[in-house]
């Protein structure tokens, strides 16, 4: 039995890697006296958008700028949950990166996504989280959409609460406890509305328990499986477009019905970065307006609230968003 195919991930925002290269080390996978080839980079990165593009997603991009090489990986520009009442396009939550190194990166990705309208609204200053890296929304088929989000090397255990009442959906924090393996996006991809890849190997046993009553048909991942970054994929409607596709894995998707396409990041991954962290999906919905306000309904609880509290909307600001470095 199929599950209903993902209702995102046909509309993404990347970024090309005029900036990229490994200039600091804030993951095991980066080494500083690796260099990046910058052409190859650019064909592999030109590569994953047509890639994409003929799997039927459309795909934008925001400028690429000196001093900030990750930003490459538009899965850390933050949370978006995108708007289906047609009154703009959305929230857009920015992420607090946990290394200095990226945190200028957020006022360039505030900035475009208020640039084009989207609602930002913004996490306690001392709460980090890495965005969509660190948190992929799951629908089971006849159910409510769950967001899981990562937590421990870069994200904070505390933003699951944060996150829920901006948002208004639960969210279910999932301890990541392999450094290799250090946001959730390389450990858990959705596939539909009853499958998911997973790397039960980066959770604590409590996560593991979370994934498995949330998830009701997984792809368990070996450890070796999971450190090829397989589980860092694109998902687009049947297709799933990841940096290499071990067979075992290869075949069960197939068997599955979705057709798997490589494609060659591995400029990318000297960074630690592969397919999925390349983008960032602008149509996930995490949770739809209430239809109407009873008089005294305010969030009823940190795991099921609905959108932000008018205490929230004072965090949040309607464009024009803050100002980006140049
Ligand atoms: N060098 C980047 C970092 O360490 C890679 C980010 C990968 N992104 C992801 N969504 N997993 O932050």
């Amino acid at each position: 039995m199929s599950g209903a195919p993902l209702p995102w991930g046909r509309r993404f925002v990347m970024c090309p890697p005029r900036h990229f290269g490994v200039l600091y080390e804030i993951n095991p996978w980066m080494r500083r006296e690796v260099s990046v080839d910058p052409d190859r980079a650019l064909a592999q990165w030109t590569g994953l958008v047509e890639t994409l593009r003929s799997a039927g997603a459309e795909v934008e991009t925001m400028e690429p700028h000196a001093a900030v090489p990750d930003l490459v990986f538009t899965a850390n520009a933050g949370l978006v949950n995108a708007s289906t009442d047609g009154s703009g396009p959305g929230q857009f939550v920015p992420s607090h990166f946990r290394h200095p190194e990226r945190q200028p990166e957020t006022p360039v990705n505030a900035a475009w996504f208020g640039a084009r309208g989207w609602q930002i609204d913004r996490l306690p200053d001392d709460v980090d989280h890495e965005g969509a890296g660190d948190a992929l929304p799951f629908t089971p088929d006849g159910g409510t959409t769950v967001l899981l989000s990562g937590y421990s090397f870069r994200s904070d255990a505390s933003a699951a609460t944060e996150l829920s009442a901006l948002v208004g959906c639960p969210v279910r924090p999932v301890q990541l406890v392999d450094p290799r393996l250090y946001h959730l996006d390389l450990t858990f991809c959705p596939l539909d509305g009853r499958r998911a890849i997973v790397a039960p190997s980066g959770w604590d046993t409590y996560g593991r328990k979370v994934v498995d009553a949330l998830v009701p048909e997984p792809l368990v991942l070996t450890e070796d499986e999971a450190l090829s970054f397989c589980a860092n994929s694109v998902v687009v409607d049947r297709t799933v477009v990841m940096p290499a596709a071990p067979p075992r894995v290869g075949r069960q998707l197939e068997a599955w019905g979705f057709e798997v396409v490589e494609c060659r990041v591995d400029e990318f991954l000297k960074a630690g970065g592969g397919c999925r962290c390349l983008t960032l999906a602008l149509d996930t919905v995490l949770s739809r307006p209430r239809r109407q306000a009873s008089p005294g309904s305010g969030p009823t609880s940190p795991t099921g609230a609905p959108r932000a509290t008018p205490a929230q909307r004072a965090r949040s600001t309607r464009p024009p968003a803050p100002r980006a470095r140049p």
